[in-house]
């Protein structure tokens, strides 16, 4: 157990440390632990069984490092395991633990982004199917339309250091026009996946200016300053040293640090994470 009482941001692996850097920015005075569960990234293709055993397992430890919140900064993660995790559990643990998601407050602020109340979401198969956007943006926005689109591919070119390659071109353009046939209204493309602002750029090669392309980092973070104003006993409980840990459940640590550095946008030096499983 860490000493400090942390906030514990957790992602399959190096996306969640996107969220990570624009908390970071806006809360420096906190201290934090990212937990990567790299060994077992990417989690978008997996089972919905498997998505919640590897997540609760990752939250679990970071409990026994002394976080008393943790948030999921993974899409994937929070479409399949958060409400059972809500729900069942968390009543084995100390009451005053919470467990937050990256996918609500992103549907609360989502829809204030479209004129022609055509948005269009990318993310993982996992994230796609749960049909959570779907859902949520329709609970905060009824008059905006939601197109999905599943791009498998795109977080295994980025995990694995091939996203700025030019054979990552093909398959930013294929999952574009996927989604862009689906409506020619589409005037909002949410990247709800915290690994594709790493591929943002790309992306918008491919698109007409006239369409935003939104990234969940800054409105995440937003999300996080108003959930401690407004939840005081939670926000005193947090130790403010102003630290970072980093801890990756991949054996090999200076590997998860050379690809950490480009998603944090600045550098990290990892721990290896020996989480039960
Ligand atoms: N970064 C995760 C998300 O936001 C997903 C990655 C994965 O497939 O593991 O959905």
């Amino acid at each position: 157990m860490l000493n400090n009482k942390s906030i514990g941001i957790f992602d399959s692996g190096y996306g969640g440390l996107t969220v990570f850097r624009s908390i970071f920015e806006q809360l420096p005075e906190y201290d934090y632990v990212y937990l990567g569960d790299t060994a077992r990234a990417p989690y978008g293709n997996r089972s919905f069984q498997s998505i919640h055993q590897y997540t609760w397992e990752c939250v679990q430890w970071l409990f026994e490092q002394g976080c008393q919140l943790v948030i999921l900064a993974c899409n994937t993660a929070s479409a399949k395991a958060l409400r059972n995790i809500q729900q069942i559990d968390l009543k084995s643990q100390d009451p005053a633990k919470r467990v937050l998601g990256v996918i609500r407050p992103t549907a609360e602020v989502i829809g204030n982004y479209t004129q022609t109340k055509h948005i269009g979401v990318l993310g993982t198969k996992g994230t796609v199917q749960s049909g959570s956007y779907v859902i949520e943006i329709g609970n905060f926005f009824p008059d905006v339309k939601v197109y999905q689109q599943a791009c498998p591919l795109w977080v295994p070119l980025i995990e694995n250091g091939e996203y700025d390659k030019p054979g990552a071109d093909y398959f930013v353009k294929k999952y574009l026009d996927q989604i862009l046939a689906q409506s020619p209204d589409i005037d909002t493309l949410l990247l709800a996946c915290t690994h594709y602002p790493l591929i943002q750029a790309k992306i918008k090669e491919y698109l007409s200016p006239g369409i935003k392309v939104v990234s969940q980092g800054d409105i995440v973070a937003k999300s996080l300053v108003d959930y401690l104003q407004r939840h005081p006993e939670m926000e005193a409980s947090i130790s403010r040293n102003a630290t970072q840990k980093f801890f990756t459940t991949t054996d090999d640590t200076a590997d998860f640090d050379h690809y950490a550095e480009i998603f944090f946008s600045a550098a990290v030096k990892s721990s290896f994470a020996d989480v039960k499983c």
